[in-house]
Formats: structure tokens, sequence, C-alpha cells
């Protein structure tokens, strides 16, 4: 089917206390994979796509292997922009047929974070594209953008209803304890601080930097309102690792034996992934039709 909107599938996981898998993207065998992956259990998927990876791949090739790929399967698939912070790579996004986007002010001030989240919203809904703000700081690495321990700061309930309110977004990513890439030790994940501020707010939560994080851990947010789960380092790693078990033979050269056995590694994590979501089976709701 033609891609859809994350709106309808992150609303309807909310309201059941499942989340959509949201997984980032680099080229082809990695779109194949997580779609593969989704297809396998009929669940629901968003797509995503850092202005790295983008930088990287090209922007119309990703939008073109994404819905070419989507036409494929009768699953609902989703194309999302993940922590841009530039308005005018979003209406690239929009332009090339992106179905949601987050817009990334963490470096503004918070009026000026408000002025650039709201001038997306009122385009974006123009055509019918769902847009994900984030207040409060999420540490890590992802693409070039490093926020360290000491730079990164929990959402405070307050200013994320206000945020919400001074913006009108459709989902919130909140700064709860996660951060991007892989931890040193366990993750503590702050389900107070969940608790309290989707109690003042009426959209879905999004938790980034979900690898790594502990299966109990994620349940027990997914159970407190985190509607879309992104997950990024966890498909990278065991992609490198099986290219270089390919590799580690040097006679060996072939793109399709590499990328191929990548390919198998990435499609394994993002089966466990999506069941850590609750949503095997879930595309039924859609109208996708049991065979
Ligand atoms: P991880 O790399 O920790 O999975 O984070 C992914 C993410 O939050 C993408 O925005």
């Amino acid at each position: 089917m033609a891609l859809v909107s994350s709106y309808e599938l992150i609303h309807k996981a909310w309201e059941q206390k499942k989340a959509i898998p949201a997984f980032n993207i680099h080229n082809l065998e990695t779109i194949q994979a997580v779609i593969e992956g989704a297809d396998e259990l009929k669940s629901p998927v968003i797509i995503q796509t850092t202005p790295g990876t983008l930088k990287h791949a090209g922007i119309e090739y990703v939008a073109a292997i994404v819905k070419a790929a989507a036409l494929k399967y009768d699953i609902p698939i989703a194309l999302h922009m993940d922590h841009c912070p530039s308005f005018d790579t979003i209406v690239n996004c929009l332009r090339v047929g992106y179905t949601s986007v987050m817009i990334d002010g963490a470096n503004c001030d918070y009026a000026d974070n408000v002025e650039l989240v709201r001038s997306v919203v009122k385009m974006a809904h123009a055509v019918n594209v769902q847009v994900e703000g984030e207040i409060g700081k999420i540490g890590g690495v992802e693409d070039d953008m490093f926020v360290n321990e000491a730079d990164a700061s929990f959402t405070i309930p307050e200013e994320a209803k206000q945020f919400v309110e001074d913006t009108g977004i459709d989902t919130l990513a909140v700064a709860i304890g996660t951060a991007h890439g892989m931890y040193k030790g366990e993750p503590k994940l702050d389900f107070e601080r969940i608790e309290k501020i989707q109690s003042m707010i009426n959209v879905p939560l999004v938790l980034h930097g979900a690898s790594g994080v502990p299966d109990e851990s994620v349940k027990r947010a997914i159970a407190l309102g985190m509607a879309k789960i992104n997950i990024a380092t966890e498909l990278k790693n065991p992609m490198a690792a099986a290219i270089k078990e390919v590799l580690a033979n040097p006679d060996e050269n072939d793109p399709r034996n590499y990328m191929g056995a990548a390919r198998e590694a990435v499609k394994k994590v993002v089966k466990d992934k999506i069941r850590l979501c609750q949503t095997e089976g879930f595309a039924y709701e859609f109208g996708v039709v049991k065979k």
C-alpha cells in the first residue's frame, strides 16, 4: 500500500498501550530488513532517517526506495524524519512524501524553539503530515549531534504541557533517562516523570534512545504512554558485526554476501523489537486482510 500517516498508527497504539517501533535506516538493505521483518510479523512500522542519513544516501533515493517497498507489501508503513533542526530540510521531506517529521529546536531558547516548531506544524498539517517535537534534552550521540551528560536535561512536566499547547505538535519526545547510542551502565528511566508528563498532556509520548534499555523498562514506559519507540544503535551493531564476520574471509568481496548477511542480522533485531512493542499482528487493525 502507499505510505500512511503515522498519526493513526501512533494513536491506535497509544489507546491500546502498545508502541509503534520506529527504526533508523541507512541504505537499501536496512530498509528491506525493517520492512521484511515487519511484514513477517504483520506489524505497522515507521522507517526514519536522520539528517546524516540523508546526507549520505540522498533524500530522493531514500524516499523512492521506501515508497517502492511500501507498495510491495500490505502492512502500514510511515516515513519519518528524525531530529531535524532545519526548516528547509523539512520542506524537502514534505516535497518527497515523508508522512511525519520531527523538528528539533533543542539548540534554540524556548521562544525560538516554539516559533520554529509552530511554523513547521502549520506547514506540515496543511499537507496532513504529523509533527514530533522535543522538550528537555536527550543525551548521547546521533550523527554529529552530541549531547554530553552534563548538558542533557530531563523534561519538566509543566514545561512539556506549555510546549504542547504553544506549538500544536502531535507527539512529544521527552528526556526521562534514556540517551542516544549504547549505555555504559544500565539506564535508569524516570517512570514517575513519564507518568506525570503523560497525565498533563494529551498527545502520545516518544521514547528516544531505546537501544540498550532493558525490555522490562521499555514495556513499563509503553504502559505509561510511550507510543513510538526509536531504535537506531541496536540495528547498527549487529549489522557491523555480520559484515565483519563475512569479510573475515580475505577472499570475500561480494557485496551481496556481506550486505545480505547484514540484512538478516538487522531483520532479527527488528522482529525482536516489534515483539517488545507488542505490535505483532497489529497491522490487521488497519484494514490489512489475513491471508
Ligand atoms: P538509539 O541509537 O539509542 O537506539 O536511539 C535512537 C533514537 O532515539 C533515534 O532518534
